[in-house]
């Protein structure tokens, strides 16, 4: 299993350039099930997420070819060959889950194993199946799959989610496109990986009206047709990248970046002390005073603070100047980072959903664990802060969700390299 060397307490500069969304793309992929015309998507990120994705689709019976080194995918599937999604390839990543709306809407059944993914809670898919049975499926789960049946078709009802999530609108809002007559969703998502699916949706044809609110409404048609589409560029990846400057110090230019995509967590920046400014290529963040200061951060569905940038935002007031409270609300399982950080000499207490963290002058290097995929980079970030050398094993975690992060680092000159075993 492969680890990272990292020798920290260097400043950083550089340029960096976003890739594309893994989170928009692994929803995207599936839209490919609703047409039996090619999807292409640019901008895709190169990770073993996307890689599984794949697979998990080629199962299925879409032709899935790879261009550009994986920049561009052109999905291609004319007919779905089988309508089970096996638990070999969906326990890998939870987002597997999202092929059961589409496969639904478009052939009628599907059989869906339930998802594995990253260990942060308990995470189950009831909205996902509830939304589905609104629109008239009918659902069995046996043997841990999702037997799932719509004879007739799928008919378009008013549904409103008892809370957000990402995952349950996505699938419903795929099954929805297809579906007969008009489907309203209440305390929909609104993530810009929503409004990504949804413009890539209707460049297939699809009538969709409200992406980025709360409420969706979606006039069902009889066919989806194919569509070329970017792929967004990583907010998350943007957001956990601008704490490396943070937390080192120096300055980083991270080209095809903006404002827009990381609005909170950009003003929780500020508010610490750092600099962060729109150029002509993308965003430019800098630390200009020696340390940040403390601040509070509770994390919210989008357009709040992302639970997917806590465990980095964490590592950053490790250093701080007083003490933060952080309130995870959407895991309950989100805080496993917390001990690897406190071997790096941070002072953490954990309770419940709440963490209180005060700042220690200089983490100190040891040998960390990640946990899962945005543990596993708090994890780096913490130990480019960290006097000495670190070693962060089981880096399998880190690979589903960043591409060439050690090349990406070490181009602002980090020092930071892969240790293959
Ligand atoms: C997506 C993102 C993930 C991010 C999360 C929240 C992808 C591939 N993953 O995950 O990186 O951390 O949004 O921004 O896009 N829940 C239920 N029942 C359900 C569905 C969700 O109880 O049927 C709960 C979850 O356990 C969690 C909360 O709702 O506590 C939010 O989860 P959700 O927004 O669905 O996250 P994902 O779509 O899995």
């Amino acid at each position: 299993m492969d680890s990272i060397l990292v020798t920290g307490n260097s400043a950083l500069n550089g340029v960096i350039p976003v890739a594309g969304s893994k989170n928009a793309c692994l929803t995207l992929m599936p839209a490919t099930l609703l047409s039996e015309e090619p999807l292409t998507l640019t901008n895709a990120p190169q990770l073993s997420d996307i890689r599984t994705m794949g697979a998990l689709l080629e199962s299925l019976g879409t032709e899935v070819n790879s261009l550009q080194g994986g920049k561009v995918i052109v999905l291609d599937t004319r007919a779905i060959s089988t309508h089970t999604a096996d638990y070999d390839i969906v326990r890998k990543m939870r987002a597997s889950i999202l092929v059961l709306g589409p496969m639904l809407a478009r052939g009628g059944h599907a059989v869906v194993s339930l998802p594995g993914g990253c260990a942060i809670g308990a995470r189950p898919v009831d909205l996902h199946l509830r939304g589905l049975e609104v629109l008239g499926a009918e659902l069995d789960l046996r043997d841990g799959y999702v037997h799932a049946k719509a004879s007739g078709g799928l008919k378009g009802a008013t549904f409103e989610f008892p809370f957000v999530s990402v995952g349950a609108t996505e699938n419903v809002l795929m099954a929805a496109t297809l579906a007969k007559g008009t489907t309203v969703l209440k305390n929909a998502a609104r993530e810009p990986e929503i409004v990504d699916l949804a413009e890539c949706l209707i460049k297939m044809g699809a009538q969709i009206e409200g992406h980025g609110t709360s409420m969706l409404t979606i006039q069902g048609v009889d066919s989806l047709q194919g569509a070329t589409h970017p792929v967004v560029p990583d907010r998350i990846e943007l957001g956990t990248y601008m704490l490396a400057p943070a937390i080192c110090g120096g300055k980083i230019n991270f080209t095809g970046g903006c404002r827009a995509l990381v609005g909170a967590f950009a003003d929780k920046l500020e508010e610490v002390g750092i600099s962060i400014e729109e150029s002509n290529t993308g965003l430019v963040v800098e630390r200009k005073d020696n340390r940040v200061t403390a601040v509070d951060v509770t994390t919210e569905p989008y357009p709040g603070f992302p639970t997917d940038l806590q465990a980095q935002m964490m590592a950053l007031l490790c250093t701080a100047e007083g003490t933060s409270v952080l309130e995870e609300t959407i895991f309950e399982n989100r805080f496993m980072h917390a001990p690897e950080l406190m071997r790096m000499g941070a002072q953490i207490d954990v309770s419940g959903g709440t963490a209180k963290v005060t700042g220690v002058d200089q983490l100190k290097s040891a040998p960390v664990m990640a946990t899962d995929l945005r543990a596993s980079v708090s994890l780096i970030l913490a130990a480019l802060a960290a006097e000495g050398e670190t070693v962060v094993s089981r880096v399998y975690h880190l690979d589903r969700g960043y591409e060439r992060v050690e090349e990406k680092l070490s181009a602002c000159g980090a020092r930071i390299e892969r240790i293959s075993g």
